[in-house]
């Protein structure tokens, strides 16, 4: 209907001033260890066949059964909303060949991911991950550091309290020797249909079930961490011992189940105090399996998914961003258009030395002008008029004390 005010789908998030800036810090303090790494950008589509997701996701997740975003495009062609990174990532390694270059192949991205999951606080339709791939190396060095690239991103941000809950799902071998036992327990349990169709798929999503009473079935379930051989056994003591050089902690949580199929070996979930029910600010694991089932060689794989909108909420319910982090480091107010064209200029000047700059146009009275400056929350003003044009010399206010002097035009960058 005409006129009639259009509001957001039920469930995205999405940032507006100010609070985006605080969002653009957090996503740049989850990037930027990837960076430092060696991990490099691959930007992918946000749409992509459903059979990637179906096929690498794994069809027991409630991702694939009950999230996904799936229409038929003008062509016919059935098509998903990416749910999560890992399986286009995959998918472009096999399609360019990134996988017979330089290995491991070390990628990051970061962008908006579509689940259409019951929203709440925390959880929405549309969110935000930044993640990493290292594609092609088994050392179990390179699962330590995957790990300890996300904790660094979180400290960036400043924050302290979460934990880091790890496992092993182990090899190919140790998965098959556990799930002859999980099976033959769970058939003695009385499950309905759902659940026992949804643990035929992967019986290790039981342990991932909500339900008291299925819970409380479970309780005396064989673990699979105690059913590694030999060799995942020793991965996973290297990935801990080198945790632990690291000065990482973690806690070992055998019953873990990740909301993804492809999962084997090392896997990961970073846990925040403050958040509630929604409270994975982050997780990832080896998928040693997955470029396989994708068609590709047999290469293995680690990264994570760390999430952007729940990182902010964790970083505002810790009081860990404050908003003057953002503000402008100078506001100029030019009286008159000598002293528009002087403002421009050294805004210029500043911002090409990397200042943040911003200058009142408009030709509002003075008082009116410095509202806007007061508005702003920048650091200092400045006033330029005649006066100050031929004297070469402007009074520096910083905003919070009141406090000001005179500095030359010129010296404007060392007095900021
Ligand atoms: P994931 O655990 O499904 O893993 O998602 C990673 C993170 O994304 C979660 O820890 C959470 O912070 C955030 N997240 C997930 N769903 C939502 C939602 N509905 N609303 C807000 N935030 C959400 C993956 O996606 C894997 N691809 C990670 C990975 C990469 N594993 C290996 N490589």
């Amino acid at each position: 209907m005409a006129g009639q005010k259009i509001q957001a789908p039920k469930g995205v998030s999405e940032y507006a001033p100010p609070r985006s800036s605080a969002f653009e810090f957090v996503r740049e303090s989850l990037i930027s260890p990837a960076r430092s790494a060696g991990y490099q950008l691959i930007e992918l589509p946000v749409f992509e066949d459903t059979e990637l997701f179906t096929r690498g996701v794994g069809e027991s997740t409630d991702v694939v059964s009950k999230e996904m975003y799936t229409f038929e495009d003008r062509g016919g062609r059935s098509i998903t909303l990416r749910p999560e990174g890992t399986a286009g990532v995959m998918r472009a390694v096999i399609e360019h060949g990134l996988d017979r270059g330089q290995l491991p192949s070390k990628l990051w991205y970061s962008g908006a991911f579509f689940r259409a999951e019951r929203p709440q606080a925390g959880r929405y339709r549309q969110f935000y991950q930044v993640g990493i791939e290292a594609i092609g190396l088994d050392d179990p060095a390179i699962d330590a550091e995957v790990i300890a690239i996300a904790d660094a991103g979180f400290k960036k941000i400043g924050l302290t309290k979460y934990r880091l809950d790890i496992t092993s799902l182990g090899d190919s071998e140790s998965r098959a020797a556990h799930r002859v036992d999980l099976v033959a327990f769970i058939a003695t349990l009385d499950l309905d249909e759902a659940t026992k169709s949804r643990a035929a798929l992967n019986p290790l999503r039981l342990f991932d079930d909500k339900r008291p009473e299925v819970r409380e079935a479970m309780t005396n379930a064989p673990l699979l961490i105690d059913y590694l051989n030999e060799e995942s056994r020793t991965h996973f003591a290297q990935v801990r011992k080198y945790l632990d050089a690291l000065q990482i902690s973690y806690t070992l949580n055998p019953r873990m189940v990740r909301g993804l199929d492809y999962y084997t070996g090392t896997t990961f979930e970073f846990v925040h105090e403050l958040l509630g029910a929604q409270s994975g600010i982050g997780g990832g694991g080896r998928y040693d399996g997955l470029m396989a089932e994708l068609g590709g060689q047999s290469l293995s794989g680690i990264g994570f998914g760390l999430g952007v909108d729940r990182a902010l909420l964790a970083a505002e319910a810790e009081g860990v961003i404050s908003a003057e982090t953002f503000v402008s480091d100078l506001f100029i107010i030019p009286l008159g258009d000598l002293a528009k064209e002087k403002a421009l200029q050294v805004a210029s000047l500043l911002r090409n030395q990397g200042k943040t700059v911003e200058i009142a146009f408009g030709d509002r009275a003075l008082k009116g002008a410095m509202k806007g400056a007061d508005k702003s929350g920048a650091r200092y003003v400045i006033v330029i008029g005649d006066s100050e044009i031929s004297s070469g010399t402007v009074e520096l206010k910083e905003m919070k004390t009141g406090a000001t002097s005179s500095v030359k035009i010129d010296s404007l960058l060392t007095a900021l």
